[in-house]
């Protein structure tokens, strides 16, 4: 006889929880019109600053919107909103998310931990569940787009979040100049293509820096090379948001810009209006 080590047989009751939990994960992605997945090959390079102002954008575009926060280990979404002190209250056995100024339905594990800076060390198949949770067990309501924010890489979250909604509507892959190499963009993308997925664009973030002075763009990080990547690896070019002291730091000032006239509100606003003619049909 060989032993499943791996693979422990499920009690009755397990498989019971497990079938409801499938049934509200569908369920509720019933009610989500449109979702849309954020990723890169590195970090730092601004995932959570453009899931959090794409949010943004689409809510005050008149679309209900939701942004699921799934990085375990750094969850950025509640400070960028300013609402990392509200306590989940629960509702019919389901968590509610908390709202932002603005009216974004926002979920992250940063709600559900003591402390948002005591660290996180958990297991694969542990962060697998609480992402299916946050997927099943969640009181989105009717949603015309869900953001999912991920962490960098190819790792257990997207993984998760990709294998559990059924219909994706698109992929965003963030990168910067200096990171844009193409081998980390390739093997993001081709990640998410293994996934049967090929609605995918690219954002470049930090792609050039405006000069207070004199108003020459300076390419600090290097040339920027976002539409011509793009364009080689068959994935949709969204645009691109320059460095900023307007958005550096954003995740310590609750900086949000999507409705102001200036250059960063427009390149937000842009953005969106190139996902929705891509993806949201
Ligand atoms: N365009 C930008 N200009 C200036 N600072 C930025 C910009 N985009 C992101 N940042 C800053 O860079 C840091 C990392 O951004 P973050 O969105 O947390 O990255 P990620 O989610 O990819 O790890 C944050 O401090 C953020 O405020
Ligand atoms: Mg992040
Ligand atoms: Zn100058």
């Amino acid at each position: 006889m060989v032993e499943h080590q791996h693979q422990p047989q499920m009690s009755e009751e397990e498989q019971k929880l497990r079938l409801e939990q499938e049934k509200n994960l569908l369920e509720n992605l019933n009610h989500i019109k449109y979702k849309i997945v954020v990723m890169s090959g590195k970090g730092g390079v601004g995932k959570s600053t453009v899931s959090a102002n794409i949010a943004e954008a689409f809510q005050k575009q008149g679309f209900k919107t939701g942004l699921l926060d799934v990085d375990i280990h750094g969850p950025n979404i509640p400070k960028i909103f300013g609402t990392e002190n509200e306590n989940i209250q629960v509702e019919d056995k389901k968590l509610l998310p908390v709202k932002s100024e603005s009216g974004i339905e926002i979920m992250s594990i940063a709600y559900l931990l003591d402390s948002n800076k005591s660290a996180v060390i958990w297991r694969g198949p542990q962060k697998t569940g609480v992402i299916r949770q946050f997927l099943s067990d969640v009181k989105w309501g009717n949603l015309d787009v869900l953001v999912i924010d991920n962490p960098p890489g190819t790792g257990d979250e997207p993984l998760t979040v990709l294998q559990s909604i059924p219909l994706i509507d698109g992929v965003i892959m963030v990168t910067t100049p200096n990171t844009l190499s193409k081998d980390d963009v390739q093997k993001s993308v081709d990640f998410v293509r293994i996934m049967n997925l090929n609605k995918i664009g690219l954002v470049e973030n930090m792609s050039y820096y405006t000069c207070p002075h004199c108003g020459e763009k300076l390419n600090v990080f290097g040339e920027s090379k976002g539409e011509e990547f793009a364009k080689e690896l068959d994935i949709d070019y969204l645009g691109n948001i320059p460095l900023t002291e307007d958005i550096s730091g954003s995740v310590d000032k609750n900086t949000i810009n999507t409705d102001k006239d200036d250059e960063i509100s427009k390149k937000f606003n842009s953005i969106v209006t190139e996902i929705k003619k891509n993806y949201l049909k």
